[in-house]
């Protein structure tokens, strides 16, 4: 089972493949999630994605389909992927459309969350992130049971850089000029979609994401 979470930054895709690849036992690649671990780890990668993250415009194409088909060829004996973040871009759809018929498999749907910008842009500025486990809050909706603290690990939790308010304007602008053109490209090429509203309570989203997937 191949699905791509497609949707604007905030919609909920990292919150929504968490539970989604938990459920189905599917490998959640997010390329957002693998380009923040290069920068803590310092590599070369992380360095040269560091300067496109913080102004909130897209990772060169390269450089993103590198990783994926990393990971891919790495986990290519799991049920499948939920693609969360990628592709952004048609030249990374259709790199992806190739790796997976590489791999003798297919697509089998792309889900978009829609959701309104004024809403994305308040759920950004209230999104916390664990440096410790990865785990992600909200201010607003999803408190940790202590202020600022990580209920996971304890770590103290923090606010992404690109999380600030003219960086997030900025994403939503790349989304809907470079990113949001790809789901033509999949109609184009007859992929399954299905659209689902992004602005519920995450166990309602939830709920019709297993619904679609479930038997
Ligand atoms: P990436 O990390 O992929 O960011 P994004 O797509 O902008 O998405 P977000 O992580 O901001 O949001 P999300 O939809 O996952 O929402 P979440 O579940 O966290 O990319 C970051 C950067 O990396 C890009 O700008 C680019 O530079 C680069 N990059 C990454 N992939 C790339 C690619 N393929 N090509 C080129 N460049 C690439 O939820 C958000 C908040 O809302 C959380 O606080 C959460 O708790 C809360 N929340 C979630 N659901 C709900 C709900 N239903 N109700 C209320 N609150 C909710």
């Amino acid at each position: 089972m191949n699905v791509i979470l497609f949707g604007p930054p905030g919609a909920g895709k990292g919150t929504q493949g968490e539970l989604l690849a938990d459920r189905f036992d599917l490998k959640r690649l997010s390329t957002g999630d693998l380009l923040r671990e290069a920068r803590r780890a310092g590599t070369e990668l992380g360095r040269r994605a560091q300067q496109y993250m913080d102004a909130g415009e897209l990772v060169p194409d390269a450089v993103i389909l590198g990783i994926v088909r990393e990971v891919m060829e790495a986990e290519a004996q799991r049920n499948g992927f939920i693609f969360d973040g990628f592709p952004r871009t048609e030249a990374q759809a259709a790199a992806l459309a190739d790796m997976l018929r590489e791999m003798g498999t297919s697509l089998n749907a792309v889900v978009v969350l829609d959701i309104e910008d004024e809403t994305l842009v308040r759920r950004l500025a209230g999104r916390l992130s664990c440096p410790g486990c990865g785990a992600v809050y909200n201010r607003y909706s999803e408190p940790p049971r202590v202020a600022g603290i990580c209920d996971l690990c304890g770590a103290e939790l923090v606010q992404r850089a690109d999380d600030r308010e003219e960086t997030v304007r900025r994403r939503l602008e790349v989304y809907r000029e470079q990113t949001a053109p790809v789901l033509d490209w999949y109609e184009r090429n007859g992929a399954p979609m299905e659209h689902l509203d992004g602005d519920r309570p995450v166990r309602a989203i939830q709920t019709d994401l297993v619904a679609l997937f479930d038997g």
